[in-house]
């Protein structure tokens, strides 16, 4: 599942009111800057994931003039989602007519994939960044994995809780160490188990677009390798009853991505980090259509940031192998136009002052 098929916002910053119809494969969006390019991939972000990818609080997303945002997308198969964001009132997620109590559903019909000129944070940013990444592919292709997370994370934050009091409770702190090792080593399989898939995946994609034989990408995960998430827990304890949070589990997990000895970031050039994020999240996307047939939608602002002609061109040429639909903004639509196929009809579209007209 994906392909959006009708689009329509409302209130989503300089988006008044916007209605298109999405080509099936490549779309350009394309207009000066500050016309309204970025906010219609947000739109598109918050629809399917339930935040921006440009400000932590959604109240921003909102025209400054209103009071609540709409965004609502007709994709294949007749499935639809709606969503309505207000200032006071929180926000109502609807998918085809009911309503949503989280975005766990909504996410299976809508993995989109965000290149933009954030992404290199999956390299140089926090640990937190590269779970996201990871747990994109493994929600999507371990179907256990978003309730076993949801407990852990209850657990997480209980035992938490429990750590912060002056007397601890240690018959309660250990009812929950149980249910967290036991959660915590189911997330650390899935994990393990999608990493596997993903390192040969990248392995095959990455030459088509740099070559970087040193590159090594290590997945940890949480905690010591030699002992049990139970384990750990206990010889932990003392420790983060001192920090008052739980230091070792499934929520401290990385992916160590290095060239030779050095972090990738520390060595790579801007460009060659473009390309090496470009490939994993492509190769994500291959292995998310060969283990469950479904495509991803990509969202791609400022491709040309960063990256010469050619390198475009091979990013373009494999988002286009890979039969998704692509939503990808440049300031004059002549940039991306000869990236792709001469077969190939990209749908193009033309932003001004917040209104997006079709070229047909
Ligand atoms: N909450 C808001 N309400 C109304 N307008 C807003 C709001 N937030 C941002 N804007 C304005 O929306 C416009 C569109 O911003 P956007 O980032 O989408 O432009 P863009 O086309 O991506 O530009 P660029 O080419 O510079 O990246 C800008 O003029 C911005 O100032
Ligand atoms: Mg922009």
């Amino acid at each position: 599942m994906a392909n959006i098929r009708r689009l329509d916002i409302l209130r989503v910053r300089n988006l008044s009111e916007v209605q298109i119809r999405p080509a099936d494969r490549v779309n350009i969006i394309y207009g000066k800057n500050g016309s309204g390019k970025t906010s219609l991939l947000e739109a598109i972000h918050l629809l399917g994931l339930g935040r921006s990818f440009r400000s932590a609080k959604l109240e921003p997303v909102i025209d400054t003039n209103a009071n609540d945002c709409v965004i609502f997308s007709e994709l294949e198969e007749g499935v639809s989602i709606g969503l309505n964001r207000t200032r006071r009132d929180g926000q109502t997620l609807k998918l085809m007519g009911e309503r949503q109590r989280s975005w766990i559903e909504t996410a299976r019909y809508l993995p989109l994939q965000i290149i933009n000129s954030d992404s290199f944070s999956l390299l140089e940013g926090s640990p937190k960044i590269r779970r996201r990444f990871l747990d994109w592919g493994v929600f999507h292709v371990e179907h256990e994995f978003a309730l076993a997370w949801r407990k852990v994370s209850k657990c997480l934050s209980q035992r938490n809780l429990l750590l912060k009091q002056r007397r601890l409770d240690v018959e309660q702190l250990q009812a929950w160490d149980q249910e967290l090792a036991q959660q915590g080593q189911h997330i650390d399989e899935y994990r393990k188990r999608y990493v596997a898939l993903f390192l040969p995946a990248l392995e095959q994609v990455l030459p088509g677009l740099i070559s970087l034989p040193e590159l090594r990408i290590r997945y940890e995960r949480g905690w010591d390798e030699s002992l049990s998430l139970a384990d750990a827990l206990l010889q932990q304890r003392e420790r983060d009853q001192r920090y008052g949070a739980t230091q070792n589990g499934p929520h401290r997990a990385d992916l160590q991505i290095r060239i030779g000895r050095n972090a990738a970031h520390e060595v790579l050039s801007r460009g060659q980090q473009k390309l090496l994020v470009s490939a994993m999240k492509i190769a994500q996307s291959q292995l998310l259509h060969r283990v469950s047939g479904n495509k991803s939608v990509y969202l791609i602002d400022d491709l040309p940031s960063e990256l010469d002609m050619e390198n475009r061109s091979r990013i373009c040429q494999l988002l286009e192998e890979l039969g998704c639909q692509i939503f990808i903004t440049c300031v004059d639509a002549e940039e991306l136009e000869n990236c792709w196929s001469k077969e190939l009809r990209a749908g193009k579209f033309h932003v001004e002052h917040g209104k997006i007209t079709p070229l047909c």
